[in-house]
């Protein structure tokens, strides 16, 4: 049975606006309570400013009021085995644990999930500059 965040990541993919690289990128999170938000990357003619599928969907999670995320799913419509990018992984990890699966389309009934820990470890997170506020390291 196919994963059900994947197909929601895999329905995102209409929507991507992908006039430069023609790679289209799906996302699904889902939320600790069980709501789906999805994400597709939107391009833009100055390359550098193309929004990520992860970003968008984590963007409306959060702009919706919700920060505890349980699951990511990522589709691409045009090569299986996408992963999200460093710059992304990094967004991520500012609201979710070490321990978030991360779940890829390989086709078909295919997944790899990998968590977010594996993908990025030893990150900067909050605590990372809360630790700043109060200690200043010794020489
Ligand atoms: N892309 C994503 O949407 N997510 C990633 O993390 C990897 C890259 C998009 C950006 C661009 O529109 C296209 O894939 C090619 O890089
Ligand atoms: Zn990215």
């Amino acid at each position: 049975m196919t994963d059900e965040l994947i197909e929601a990541a895999r329905s995102a993919l209409d929507a991507a606006y992908v006039p430069y690289s023609d790679y289209t990128v799906g996302a699904a999170l889902r939320t600790a309570d069980g709501t789906v938000f999805t994400g597709c990357n939107i391009e833009n003619a100055n390359y550098s400013n193309s929004l990520h599928a992860e970003e968008v969907a984590i963007a409306e999670a959060v702009k919706n009021g919700h920060r505890e995320f349980d699951r990511l799913a990522v589709s691409s419509g045009v090569r299986d085995g996408v992963t999200p990018c460093g710059m992304c992984r990094q967004t991520l990890a500012e609201f979710c644990d070490d321990d978030l699966p991360v779940v890829c389309d390989d086709g078909d009934e295919s997944t790899t999930t990998y968590t977010l820990g594996e993908l990025l470890p030893a990150t900067i997170g909050p605590e990372t500059l809360e630790s700043a506020k109060h200690s200043k390291k010794t020489e």
